[in-house]
């Protein structure tokens, strides 16, 4: 127990002789101590009156220590390792959001279901958005972010990031950095042949710094840009090496010159074009802790993602959630889920997601697995 980084001596003492007492009771399942500037209180987890026991404490110090002391609190370990923490919901956006309709900001909010006040959030992370933007309109963006991400879904345009102006079309994807409280973008758009204006995807980590109470204090990167020609001439590369029908994943990272450890699309964001050749029925299961935000570039009926928390004996999601894929809508595969991805049907299917990963890369805690090696382990009885 740590309890002398935030009590005064006197109080850390009685702490410690009123855990020795509820720990000796039977009944005692767990302990929470509660302190405020007058008195502490030790209370066993069931709550059972004769095991509350409370003390008046004799103050020393300053009116600054009681003040201090009185936002402290404690809680016994094995109870609250672990606290109970609202789960990432299955949540998503449909493409006629940014097929229709008047140019604005379509965001996929999951702020109230993750318990999360003043600000909107899509994972504790990242922010989720489509832009739609009607032919001959411009919309304004503006985020306290660190990275933006931006793939266009369909349409073309020009965006201008303070003196600078960037022409874009189908299929491409540009990051934006952050470097001061509040990053503005003016999106244009020229041409949509289909819809009547442009539809965007915007990612950015918005949350992280909203969670964290920061603003970002320079730039981590420059203004980077992906061009639809050259993702797919890549994609057809690594399509056609050697062995690519044996990979789990048939993709491109999205790498920068920024970012030459990680590899990732920024220094917090982190993104894969991925394909589903037609006739390749699945790609096995794995999981990772970071948060995936997918968009199905292009699928037709029978391409979806099966998600859930654990393996069954085979390496299968275990009591799967279903989410079919449609062109142009995204959905959350909340971290440490494992995931698979189906193709029933007779055409190729595109997956972009936009992860968090770049931020767990650095933290060494990205912890990717695939299903495969997992059972493999355990036939060998090893468990990690
Ligand atoms: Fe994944």
């Amino acid at each position: 127990m740590h309890s002398t980084q935030f009590c005064s001596p006197n109080l850390s003492s009685y702490i410690h002789k009123q855990l020795a007492v509820v720990h000796n009771t039977e009944r005692c399942i767990g302990l929470q101590i509660k302190m405020n500037s007058a008195q502490v209180q030790v209370v066993t987890a069931n709550g059972h009156p004769e095991n509350v026991v409370t003390k008046q404490l004799e103050r020393k110090g300053t009116a600054r220590n009681v003040e201090w002391e009185g936002r402290g609190e404690i809680f016994e370990y094995v109870g609250a390792a672990n606290p109970a923490m609202s789960p990432i919901p299955v949540m998503g956006l449909r493409a006629v959001e940014h097929e229709t309709g008047p140019t604005r900001v379509i965001t996929l909010d999951a702020s109230k279901e993750l318990e999360i006040e003043g600000y909107q959030a899509s994972s504790p992370n990242l922010l989720a958005s489509f832009l739609r933007i009607c032919v001959g309109d411009s919309l304004t963006t503006s985020a306290c972010a660190t990275s933006q991400a931006f793939y266009v879904i369909h349409g073309r345009g020009r965006t201008s990031v303070e003196d600078q102006e960037l022409e874009w079309k189908t299929g491409d994807l540009f990051v934006i950095p952050g470097g001061k409280e509040d990053t503005s973008c003016t999106h244009e758009c020229f041409q949509d042949e289909k819809t009547g204006g442009a539809g965007l995807y915007w990612v950015s980590d918005s949350p992280l710094l909203a969670y964290l109470g920061v603003v970002p204090k320079g730039k981590k990167f420059d203004a980077t840009f992906f061009s639809q020609e050259k993702l797919l001439e890549s994609v057809d590369t690594v399509r056609h090496e050697p062995g690519a029908e044996h990979r789990n994943r048939l993709g491109i990272l999205l790498g920068n010159v920024a970012t030459p450890q990680t590899k990732t699309l920024t220094h917090t964001l982190w993104s894969l074009l991925n394909v589903l050749p037609a006739g390749s029925d699945i790609q096995r299961p794995h999981r990772h802790n970071s948060v995936a935000l997918d968009l199905a570039i292009y699928a037709s009926p029978d391409s979806y993602t099966l998600m859930g928390r654990e393996l069954d004996g085979q390496g299968n999601v275990l009591n799967p959630v279903r989410v079919d894929w449609e062109s142009g809508a995204m959905f959350v595969t909340p971290p440490g889920w494992w995931h698979s991805h189906h193709n029933d049907s007779g055409e190729d299917a595109w997956v972009l997601p936009l992860q968090d990963a770049g931020l767990y890369t650095h933290q060494r805690t990205l912890d990717i697995r695939f299903s495969e090696q997992e059972i493999q382990l355990l036939d060998q009885k090893i468990v990690r």
